[in-house]
């Protein structure tokens, strides 16, 4: 199986790739898709840094399942949190993921349809789920899991954080999963997104997110290594 694993910031892959075992490296798009191994793993890796936002998201996705063929993709990196019982470090794993920036409610759309899709909900990959709870209660973090909400918008308005929770609630909120969910629903490849908790989306998540999200980016790396290992 050939696995390919996206992050949207150095920070959010280079704790992986320092412990990959990387075979060869390909630039396409202007990004850098290292092959390997990892974790003693019989699956083949392709990790690479997609770019911040769910253009750069989704078309890295298409890159990976067009060039190199992967069965699955796993999406790793930080987020802000939604849900209040959620603190900065947790681990957040996704049910499914929505565009919570999409809107076309002049129209007569609900907020967040993609119109003349069948579905604008994404559902992650059930047996990554699982896999990836498994490593999650292992390593002794509380497992949260939900839905992830995506947008080209670091989120910091509690007004914001308010309308996007009233909507779709979710978990936690980022720039890229659901993209990466839209993609690998296309092209019907399984996803899960995995993401570490680096602010709550509201007052100071500019602060927290830079005091924390390289922290964050650590353990999310880390849950991927173990996931690499039991799928
Ligand atoms: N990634 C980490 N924190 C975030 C936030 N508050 N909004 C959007 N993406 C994020």
């Amino acid at each position: 199986m050939t696995i390919g694993i996206i992050g949207a910031m150095e920070e959010e892959i280079t704790n992986i790739l320092n412990d990959m075992n990387v075979v060869a490296a390909k630039n396409v798009l202007g990004l850098d898709f290292h092959l390997g191994t990892l974790n003693n793993s019989s699956h083949n890796i392709v990790l690479v840094r997609s770019g911040i936002g769910k253009v750069n998201a989704a078309l890295c996705t298409q890159v990976l399942i067009d060039l190199f063929a992967v069965d699955a993709v796993i999406n790793v990196g930080v987020a802000g949190a939604i849900d209040k019982n959620i603190k900065i470090g947790d681990i957040v794993i996704s049910t499914d993921a929505v565009q919570h920036d999409f809107d076309t409610s002049a129209l007569g759309d609900e907020p967040g349809v993609i119109s003349r899709m069948d579905t604008s909900v994404f559902p992650a990959d059930a047996h990554l789920i699982e896999v990836a709870k498994k490593v999650v209660s292992d390593i002794g973090f509380p497992v949260y899991e939900g839905r992830i909400a995506s947008g080209d918008q670091f989120v910091s308005d509690p007004a914001v954080k308010e309308r996007i929770a009233k909507l779709f609630d979710p978990v936690c909120c980022e720039m890229e999963g659901a993209a990466i969910a839209h993609a690998c629903y296309l092209n019907k490849i399984p996803f899960v997104i995995i993401r570490a908790i680096s602010d709550n989306a509201a007052e100071g998540s500019d602060v927290n997110y830079e005091r924390f999200f390289r922290e964050a980016a650590v353990t999310a790396g880390r849950i991927i290594k173990n996931m690499i290992a039991e799928i």
